[in-house]
Parts: structure tokens; sequence; C-alpha cells
């Protein structure tokens, strides 16, 4: 299997590691409630926290020796075992806030012209595709967003549509690895190597990816790629990377951090470790979330939670007698469901279900309009247990025939 590829081997009869709601004093999630959306913003174990407040101590304790001498090394130390994490070096890796400022790094350091195209598809995360239209309006380039159908046949049909709008003009590709409404893994290694034969910078956004699947950077060969630590690796919040490819001659140079300060035009990533006076904690604390992902079982706690997502969409198709959206092999350890009622689709429709969920029974759900449909999103760490799904499907059940409040 590809690094980065939802694994085609695995079944979701396979056995699952010792893991669920004994560790889940490990986190500080609320006693009694069920959480089903550690997608969006991650959920911060306790120990990762303390040395997060350790490095703030340690700042306030000597500030400017901290700042001058400590730090800069330290943050060096700290990207060397991410990016070991991730197959890469730790030259390579500068540290971002989150996905979305590694994006915007990308797209607003690029010089685009009037006419370039920038592809992406219609299931971009909307913050992304928003800094696309900016960056476009700015410079004459044309956002194109190619429509892929949800729910999804399979990758060769993501790849077929995606090839199809490449051009002479498309002068980059940005493609989540997983996407976030539709919880799609895309198949990064096709799409690249297309676009590479092409001339086609490539910028992959996996904000879910690092902690979610197995990664080795450097195979993806793409100009840029951007993940988040404080999703699936359970980091601080504010912890995310940019990884600059050293194989691609624009990935490092005259790529810029959206906040330029002291460093502007140093050696990649300098330019990137200091943007001005602020806590540096989450990044710091990165090699703690590491260790804790790895004392929990490092793979196999993300094979663990891609298994138990699969069983616990298995429960809610047989129970709610709904379809799965997309094959097995573009499922991670978030999978999107069609929503079982029939209410008019809206975003507000589908906040109004999220919010009556979580305040008739105390479950954290993603609930969510995509191409005119309600969606749901389920998702999986090694907290949950398969009865959350099983309390989630039998209050589907229940309750649905009392929209729009679900019971
Ligand atoms: C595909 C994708 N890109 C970007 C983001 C933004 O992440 P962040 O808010 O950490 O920047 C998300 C968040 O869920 C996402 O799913």
């Amino acid at each position: 299997m590809d690094k980065g590829s939802a694994p085609a081997t695995e079944s979701a009869d396979a056995p699952l590691p010792r893991l669920g709601r004994s560790i889940r004093r490990e986190w500080l999630l609320e006693e009694g409630m069920i959480f089903l959306n550690h997608g969006s913003f991650g959920a911060t174990p306790r120990r990762v926290l303390r040395a997060q407040q350790d490095w703030r101590l340690a700042l306030e304790r000597q500030p400017i020796h901290f700042m001058i001498d400590i730090l800069p090394a330290a943050l060096r130390t700290a990207a060397s075992e991410l990016a070991a994490f991730l197959g890469a070096t730790g030259q390579d890796v500068a540290f971002v806030d989150n996905a979305t400022t590694g994006v915007n790094s990308v797209l607003r350091s690029l010089r685009l012209q009037p006419g370039d195209e920038v592809l992406t598809t219609s299931h971009v995360y909307p913050a992304v595709g928003k800094t696309i239209s900016y960056v476009c309006r700015r410079t004459g380039a044309v956002p194109v967003h190619v429509a892929v159908p949800f729910p999804c046949a399979g990758p060769q049909e993501v790849v077929d549509r995606v090839v199809r709008a490449m051009t002479p003009r498309t002068r980059l590709l940005v493609i989540d690895h997983i996407t976030s409404a539709t919880a799609l893994v895309l198949p990064v290694h096709e799409l690249t190597r297309e676009a590479r034969q092409r001339g086609i910078l490539v910028l992959v956004d996996g904000a879910h990816a690092p902690g979610m699947l197995p990664l080795d950077l450097p195979t993806f060969a793409t100009d840029w790629y951007t993940g988040n630590c404080h999703k699936w690796l359970c980091g601080c919040k504010g912890s995310a990377f940019l990884w600059g490819n050293p194989e691609s001659e624009a990935a490092q140079s005259d790529i810029h951090p959206p906040v330029i300060s002291h460093f502007l035009d140093e050696n990649w990533p300098a330019e990137f470790d200091f943007i001005g006076t602020r806590d540096y904690s989450p990044w710091l604390s990165v090699p703690e979330a590491l260790r804790f992902l790895q004392d929990l079982g490092g793979e196999r706690v993300m094979e663990h939670n891609r298994i138990l997502a699969r069983k616990g969409a298995l429960v809610l198709q047989s129970t709610l007698g709904i379809a799965p959206a997309a094959p097995e092999s573009m499922l991670g350890s978030i999978i999107t469901l069609p929503w079982p009622g029939t209410e008019t689709p809206s975003d507000e429709m589908a906040q109004d279900l999220r919010r009556a969920l979580w305040e008739n029974h105390r479950i954290e759900l993603m609930v969510l309009c995509f191409d005119g449909r309600l969606w749901f999103r389920i998702s999986a760490h090694a907290y949950n247990e398969i009865d959350d799904y099983e309390r989630l499907a039998e209050v589907l059940q229940t309750h649905l025939p009392s929209r729009p409040g679900v019971g």
C-alpha cells in the first residue's frame, strides 16, 4: 500500500487493539458526552497540554534567554521530530498555526499571472476555496472548481475529472488529501503524477491526514503539503506544518508566511520560525503529541480508528437503512453518510440538527449540507467504542419522527 492511501487490506472484522473508554480519561472530554467529531478541531490529551504549559512556564521564567537562546533550537528540534514522523527532513518542515495558514503561505506567495488557472475540486475546504478566490481576484488568475459527484464511485472518477480539467493554463492544483465535508481520501499520488507531468504545481491540503493515515511525504512528490497537528495527532490548537519539497525548485524559494517579520528572505524555514512575539508552545509541544500517539500504538492506533469508523458506519447504515457514499478504499477515520431524515437541506438546518443532538442527547456530531443534500460525518479516535455509534443510531432511529428537534 502507498503510505497516505486508504489501506485496502483491512476488513471491518479485524480485531481492535485495547483502546476505547478505558483510556478516555487521557483527554479532558466531558463525562457522559458521545464525541463523534474529533475531525473538526481535534481534542488534546492532558499530557500534551501539560507539556505545552511547561514550555509556557519555561518562557516566563527567563523571557529573554528563552526567546533568544532557547526557542530557535527548540523549534528546530521539534520540527525534526515531526519530520521524522512524516518521512521528511526537519529542514523542509516549517511550523504554521493551522492548515489554513499553510495554504495561505503558498497561495499568497505565488506570483500568479492574469489567465493562470488555479484548479481544485468542488470538495475543497471553504476557507481554502476563499483563499483561492482572494488571490485570483488580486492577480487576474482564474479559479477552476471541478465538480466531483458525491456519492463518489471511486478514486478513478476523481482522477478522470480532475485530469480532464487540466489545461495548458493550469498553474496550480490545490487538492485535499482528505476532504472535509465528504470525508474522502483522495488519490493524491495519482493526481500529483498527472499534474507534474504537465508542469502544474501541486499543493496538498492534508489538514486531516497526519495521525489518521501513515505519511511518507517525499513519496507524494508534491511541491507543498500542509497538515494539522491539532486534529488527529492530538497536538495543541495552533500546531500545523507546511512541507516544502526540497526536490521542487518552487517550493522553498520566495514562499513566505502570511506575517512578514525579521527573517524575510532568509532561507526556508527561518522565516516561518519567528513571526513576532507570540506563544510558540503549540509547536514546541508537538513532540509530546507524537510520543502520546506512539505510546497508544502509533500506526496501530490509526488503523484502530479507521476500522472503528467503518464498523460504526456499518451500524448506522444497517440501523437507518442508508447507503454508503464512498467505496472502502476512500475511507479514513471520518466517514460521511446521508442524513436519514427528509428535512429541507440548508446550512441552518444542519446546525439546528447538530445543536439538537448536543442539547438533547449530549452527542457531538457534524451535520452538514453538501451539494443540496444533508449528511452527517462520524469520526473515530482511540477513546471511542462501537456503542457510541450504536447510541447515535438508536437516537436517530427513535427520534427522527419528531424532527426537527431530534427528540
Ligand atoms: C480539508 C481541510 N482543509 C483545511 C482545514 C482547516 O483547518 P484549520 O482550521 O486547522 O486551518 C480543514 C479543517 O477541518 C479541512 O478539513
